[in-house]
């Protein structure tokens, strides 16, 4: 009887609200643009960090991936399942990702791709995007270097379709 108390009173989406909550709490750290990315895309670290990193350059400005990067990014995109969700030129479940290089900064870019939870919790662009799609982004668990070359492949799409106009 006690138990199907606790079970009716804590939900999992009550428990996940009041988390989200705390980390809204959370104390703002200062820390600059670009810095933050490597740190909070590979270290895990605190969540206020998370909401920077779309300040700076757009990642179409400071791209130079090399074309072999892009290609290993568009593997990864056809086979972790991104492509279930986005597209380029369309909507799918996700926004559509052309044109993202010059919408987002590479640090942003890669914090969604590596921790799309604590994203829409922390960052305000984000949390805009989950209100507007109402689905929360999987963590497929890419590595760094994973992010990395989809990055490379979103700045190579982007260049493409801008040389076509
Ligand atoms: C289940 C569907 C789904 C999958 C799978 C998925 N995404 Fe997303 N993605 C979303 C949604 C929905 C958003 C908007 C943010 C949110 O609501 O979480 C998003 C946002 C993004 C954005 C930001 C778009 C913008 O306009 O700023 C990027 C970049 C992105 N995803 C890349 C990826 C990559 C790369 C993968 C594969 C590793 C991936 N996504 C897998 C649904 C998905």
């Amino acid at each position: 009887m006690n138990r199907n108390l606790q079970g009716a009173l804590l939900p999992g989406a009550l428990v996940l609200a009041l988390a989200v909550v705390a980390v809204g709490c959370g104390e703002r750290k200062d820390a600059g643009g670009g810095q933050v990315a490597s740190t909070a895309a590979t270290a895990g670290s605190p969540a206020a960090e998370f909401a920077h990193l779309n300040e700076g350059p757009r990642a179409a400005e400071s791209g130079h991936g090399a074309d072999a990067e892009a290609s290993a990014g568009e593997v990864l995109f056809k086979t972790k399942g991104c492509s279930a969700c986005h597209a380029f030129g369309r909507r799918v479940t996700g926004p559509d990702l052309n044109g993202v290089t010059h919408r987002r900064t590479e640090a942003w870019i890669q914090g969604q791709i590596l921790h799309p939870e604590e994203m829409v919790k922390n960052d305000s662009t984000s949390h805009a995007l989950f209100a507007v799609y109402a689905v929360q982004m999987p963590n497929l668990h890419l590595l760094p270097g994973d992010a990395r070359a989809l990055l490379t492949y979103f700045e190579h799409q982007d260049r493409k379709s801008s040389d076509k106009h």
